[in-house]
C-alpha cells in the first residue's frame, strides 16, 4: 500500500476534531514520520496533551507522565523522540542511557520545572533536617537528583504514605501537596510552584459549569487549586481522567486541564458529551508535526543529562517506579 493510502486511513480516528482541510496538510508530515519510525528504529512516546494527529496518527506509547516512565524502561528502539515536554525526555534519557533520546524543541519547558532549583532544595533540607523529599517528575534532573524519590500526579499519594515517614517536603507544587495532604495523615510541607495551566481554573468556573451543562461530570487534575478539586467530582492524573470516562462514561463531562486532552479522550468515546472550556499549555504545543519530522530527519535535539546529575536522578525516578 502507498504510504499516502495508509495515513489516509488514519483519518478516521481524529475526523471529529480535525477538518478535511487541515488533515490534507498534515498527511504528508505524517507519512515522512511513520516512514523515518521505520527506518530509525524509532519510537514516539506521547503525552495525553499533545494534539490529536500526533496522540493518534504517529505515537507508539501514549499516557501520564508515570506511563511514559514506565513504558520508557522497556522501549526496544535506538531512538525515543519525546512528544511532550523537556522533564519528561530527560525522564526518558535517565531510563535509557544508552539510547539516543530526542524532543522537537528543546524550549518546551514547564512552569513547575521552573519554579525550583537544586539550591532551593537544599535550603529546605536545612530548614527540615531528615525530611525526605519527593519531588514532582514535572522537574528537571537536577532538581531530581537532589531529591530522596519522585512521584507523579498518578501515584503521590502512594509515594507521600509509601516512605513510612510522618512528615514529607513536596515539592514544587503547592496545590498538588495540598489536594494530596487532604487524604492522609502524613504532614505535607509544600513548594510555592504553579501549574501555569491549571491555577486557572476556579471553584466559580466549576459552579458556573454545573448550572449550565446539568448533570455534567466534573473531573480535575490535581495540579488545580484545591477548591477547585473540592467541588470536582473526581481528581486524577490525566491517565486517571481517561480510564474514568472510558469506564463510567458518563453522559456529559468536563476535564478541567490542557485542552487536547478532551480530544484525545472524545475520540476513543464517542458518545459521551465532552463541555470544553479548557486551558492551553503552550509548552506542549511547541511540539508538532513538523518538528517531529524535522527531528527525526535530523537527530534533533539530543537530550543529553551530566552524567554526575544522572545518577542520583536516576536513583530518585527508579526509587518511585519501585513503589
Ligand atoms: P500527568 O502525569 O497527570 O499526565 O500530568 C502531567 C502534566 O504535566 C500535567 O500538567
Ligand atoms: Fe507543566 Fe502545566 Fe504544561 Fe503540565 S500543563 S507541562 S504542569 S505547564
Amino acid at each position: 500500500m502507498p504510504a499516502s493510502a495508509s495515513v489516509s486511513s488514519l483519518y478516521h480516528r481524529v475526523s471529529r476534531f480535525i477538518p478535511p482541510a487541515e488533515w490534507m496538510g498534515f498527511e504528508d508530515d505524517i507519512a515522512a514520520i511513520l516512514d523515518l519510525k521505520k527506518k530509525r528504529n524509532a519510537v514516539i512516546l506521547a503525552h495525553n496533551y499533545q494534539t490529536p494527529e500526533i496522540f493518534h496518527c504517529v505515537a507508539d506509547i501514549v499516557g501520564d507522565s508515570l506511563a511514559l516512565a514506565r513504558r520508557a524502561v522497556d522501549v526496544d528502539a535506538d531512538v525515543i523522540l519525546v512528544a511532550g515536554v523537556h522533564f519528561m525526555a530527560e525522564t526518558a534519557k535517565l531510563l535509557n542511557p544508552g539510547k539516543t533520546v530526542l524532543i522537537p524543541d528543546m524550549e518546551a519547558g514547564c512552569s513547575l520545572a521552573e519554579s525550583i532549583t537544586p539550591e532551593d532544595i537544599a535550603l529546605l533540607r536545612e530548614a527540615h533536617p531528615g525530611v525526605p523529599v519527593i519531588t514532582y517528575v514535572n522537574t528537571s534532573a537536577a532538581v531530581k537528583a537532589a531529591s530522596d524519590i519522585c512521584c507523579t500526579s498518578g501515584n503521590a499519594k502512594q509515594i507521600v504514605e509509601g516512605l513510612g515517614a510522618r512528615k514529607v517536603l513536596m515539592i514544587p507544587d503547592e496545590y498538588l501537596a495540598r489536594n494530596i495532604a487532604r487524604q492522609t495523615d502524613v504532614e505535607i510541607i509544600a513548594w510555592h510552584g504553579h501549574c501555569e495551566v491549571h491555577e486557572l481554573f476556579t471553584a466559580d468556573d466549576v459552579r458556573q459549569l454545573r448550572e449550565n451543562y446539568p448533570g455534567v461530570r466534573v473531573l480535575a487534575h490535581p495540579e488545580c487549586p484545591p477548591d477547585v478539586v473540592a467541588e470536582a467530582d473526581f481528581a486524577g492524573s490525566t491517565a486517571w481522567m481517561s480510564d474514568y470516562v472510558a469506564s463510567e462514561k458518563p453522559g456529559r463531562v468536563v476535564l478541567l486541564t490542557e485542552c487536547s486532552m478532551s480530544d484525545n479522550v472524545a475520540a476513543d468515546n464517542p458518545d459521551v458529551e465532552f463541555i470544553r472550556p479548557c486551558n492551553l499549555c503552550p509548552h506542549m504545543k511547541r511540539i508538532t508535526l513538523s518538528n517531529i519530522r524535522a527531528a527525526l530527519e535530523h537527530n534533533q535535539h539530543e537530550v543529553t543529562i551530566d552524567p554526575t546529575v544522572a545518577v542520583d536522578a536516576r536513583r530518585a525516578v527508579e526509587r518511585m517506579l519501585a513503589i
